[in-house]
């Protein structure tokens, strides 16, 4: 059975060629999507979403064609969009036509961060459209992104003019974001595409992420945040908290009576990065006095489930 309906592909085209808001379901998260090249259709995009207009947009493209008309890609850039394209990794390279993705979009910036995403949905949608679709998280700023249909829905869903169900995203955490400049590649935010990955088909060492110069702006700011206080790297919950946990739940655990989400029983990373957002915001929904989730190991995926739960709690830059 095909996952999808094609009228409703027809009507998700339709839509964002008129200039309209969607939903649009990729693999990382879901996304609030319009047309790159149409000032007011972005600025809806912030709106909704209350963005800093400091934060640049990522467009998406079903085809490598024109990602090279939008922007500029020397010869690493190609290496890295041939090895991981369609995926879950977006390149921030020099701009080469303003006429494709307004300002406002990039936030003035003369660099452009693209990404073509593999769920089939989203190919189908972006296939054959003769624009780039920015599509950040479809959060409202700073909150936790959306992994279902659902969640996007109750955080940007009056803003829509229609909002597919694509089914809860298989990767769960968005987008690794890497800048191919001339002055050199650096990995600006993790994902499920490692800064080991990167390295080993560019076969350059990666300048280091603690450069201000180079950081993605939207590092600057505080995201993913639940209501509830988020405690991290935490073995022992207390009476009024939830627990994240991830692997077995030991039996001291048990004994606090408090309601347990298991983020992955076996300790796999990639299930707990597909569970992380949609169970922080099920946590949250239980009004907890805290949010308390184990120790998740540094290694993988885990570098960006780490690094997502270091900023939720409140810890930038
Ligand atoms: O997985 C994803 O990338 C999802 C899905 C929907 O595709 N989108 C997403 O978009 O996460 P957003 O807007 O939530 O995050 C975009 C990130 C921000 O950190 C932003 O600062 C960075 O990409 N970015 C965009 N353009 C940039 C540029 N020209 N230079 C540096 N960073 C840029
Ligand atoms: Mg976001």
């Amino acid at each position: 059975m095909s996952l999808y309906d094609h009228s409703e592909i027809l009507a998700a085209q339709s839509a964002l060629s008129d200039g309209n808001l969607i939903h649009l379901p990729t693999e990382t998260v879901y996304g609030l999507a319009g047309r790159a090249d149409r000032i007011e259709t972005v600025a809806r995009i912030f709106a909704a979403k209350g963005r800093p207009s400091t934060n640049p947009l990522i467009v998406h493209i079903a085809d490598l064609e024109l990602a090279l008309k939008i922007g500029h890609f020397d010869v690493r850039a190609l290496k890295l969009a041939h090895a991981f394209w369609p995926g879950p990794l977006t390149l921030v390279v020099p701009l080469k036509d303003e006429a494709h993705v307004c300002e406002a979009a990039r936030a003035k910036l003369q660099t452009v961060a693209l990404r073509m995403p593999h769920h089939p949905m989203a190919q189908a949608i972006l296939h054959d459209l003769e624009f780039g679709v920015v599509a950040p998280s479809a959060n409202r700023s700073g909150r936790p992104s959306p992994t279902t249909k659902e969640a996007a829905y109750s955080e940007t869903g009056a803003h829509v003019s229609l909002s597919l169900d694509g089914g809860a995203c298989q990767i769960g955490l968005e987008s690794s974001v890497v800048a191919v400049l001339p002055s050199g590649i650096s990995y600006l935010r993790s994902g499920a595409i490692s800064a080991q990955m990167i390295e080993e088909v560019c076969k350059e060492a990666l300048m280091p992420p603690e450069d201000e110069a180079h950081r993605s702006p939207g590092r600057l700011f505080r995201h993913y945040a639940p209501n509830a206080l988020l405690e991290l790297e935490c073995l022992l919950p207390r009476e009024g908290d939830v627990y994240l946990s991830f692997g077995p739940v030991s039996a001291e655990v048990r004994d606090q009576s408090c309601p347990i989400l298991v983020l992955s029983a076996t300790r796999d990373l990639h299930e707990a990065a597909h569970n992380l957002f949609d169970m922080m915001s099920k946590a949250d929904a239980m009004q907890p006095n805290r949010i308390c989730v184990a120790p998740i190991p540094h290694e993988g995926i885990g570098h960006a489930i780490n690094d997502r739960l270091r900023r939720a709690a409140g810890f930038v830059g």
